[in-house]
């Protein structure tokens, strides 16, 4: 499938043309994981994996959405926004919706085709990119008014409101402002980012390992929660403490025992982190990749470790791509317990890479993984057709 293929389908599905199409990226996260919700830094990228959808305005105030890789089709009014569980995947859509009204705005009826080729529940986030392709074919067909920033915060809150998933800003602002051939340094407390240059001997690897993504929600939440038990044990001591952020790996060893220990081994993966994140900019500004690598070997055995929601599928990975030659550094990407890891990997190596880590994977596990080396590529586009 591709974009000029899903006009097609549009046009046989709606019997008439479509007006725009929009791609949304999926993400990869190649520093920083589990800090946005803890106001501190991460450094995603735009993957050349996304959301497609052709749209058309209606004269009512239906909405008709067809997947075409779930192959069903959701019909709801714009103005009554419902959950539906027999058809999860509109709920991103329905979401969106619901988040404009709640700020005001009107949203005419619409007709609309979506397909994609971000691999679903493996991390890469196709749920965001799906909020983003929403919202942005909103924006054109109902002539709204909203920036960039407003949109992808409207994204997550689509998420979080509607579909009921306490997650951070990362996925949505990056499925949004990310751009091509830059990883997107976010400080997510206050918003503001600078795109940092991608133009590396290097490559960007996903290695999938196909384990379904179970418990992801109840145990993100449960981390969340932890996180904030640190805080405010951490905030009883030190004062001024809002979030993670605001603590230093010193400050935090200090009063280790104000709190109990698991809690102190999540806060401590999450004030490390955002430490790593830091460093990584500077060494990619300076080039000096393999010192980013060694952060990412890091930053996965502390999310191993102290934050705990890596998996014996994505440990196996990390440890078969690092005894790759070639490999500069490598960790799971995203929420965890299943899904992706991100490998950086020098490029005369990766078709080597690409072949020995399938098959001792599949040697050890039983899976075949999916392998993808991806460009980073643009935040969220559309076209008039
Ligand atoms: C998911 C969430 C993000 C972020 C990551 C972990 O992708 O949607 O907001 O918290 O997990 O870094």
């Amino acid at each position: 499938m591709t974009l000029d293929k899903l006009a097609e389908t549009f046009s046989r599905v709606f019997e008439r043309a479509p007006e725009i199409d929009v791609r949304a990226p999926g993400r990869v996260n190649l520093i920083g994981e589990h800090t946005d919700y803890n106001d501190g830094f991460v450094l995603p990228a735009d993957i050349d994996r996304e959301i497609w959808m052709c749209a058309a305005a209606r004269n009512d105030r239906l909405v008709k959405a067809h997947s075409l890789d779930f192959g069903q089709t959701a019909v709801f009014d714009s103005e009554r926004i419902t959950k539906d569980e027999r058809a999860s995947w509109s709920n991103y859509i329905r979401g969106v919706i619901d988040q404009y009204h709640e700020r005001g705005d009107q949203i005419r009826g619409m007709d609309l085709v979506v397909s994609g080729n971000v691999p679903v529940a493996s991390g890469l986030s196709s749920s965001a990119a799906l909020e983003v392709a929403t919202a942005e074919a909103c924006r054109i067909l109902s002539g709204l008014d909203i920036d960039p920033v407003s949109m992808a915060l409207l994204c997550q809150s689509a998420e979080r409101q509607f579909v009921g998933v306490q997650c951070g800003i990362m996925d949505q602002f990056v499925s949004t402002l990310g751009r091509q051939n830059t990883a997107l340094f976010l400080d997510c407390r206050d918003l503001s980012y600078e795109l940092v240059p991608l133009e590396m001997k290097a490559r960007i690897v996903i290695c999938n390992s196909r384990k379904q993504r179970n418990l992801q929600n109840s145990e993100y939440n449960k981390r969340r929660a932890e996180c904030e038990g640190a805080v405010g044990a951490l905030n009883a001591v030190l004062g001024n403490v809002k979030a993670l952020r605001d603590v230093t790996p010193e400050q935090l060893e200090r009063h280790r025992d104000r709190m109990p220990e698991l809690w102190h081994r999540r806060a401590r993966h999450v004030v490390t982190e955002n430490r790593r994140v830091v460093s990584a900019v500077d060494f990619l500004k300076a080039g000096d990749i393999r010192q980013f690598g060694r952060l990412m070997y890091e930053s996965h055995a502390s999310l191993r470790n102290d934050y705990e929601v890596s998996c014996p599928e994505l440990d196996i990975l990390v440890e078969l791509a690092a005894a790759q030659q070639g490999t500069i550094g490598a960790r799971m990407t995203g929420a965890g317990f299943g899904g992706c890891t991100v490998n950086l990997v020098a490029s005369e190596a990766v078709a080597d890479f690409q072949a020995k880590v399938a098959q001792e994977y599949h040697a050890r596990t039983g899976h075949k993984p999916m392998i993808y080396v991806c460009s980073p590529s643009d935040g969220v586009t559309h076209r008039r057709l």
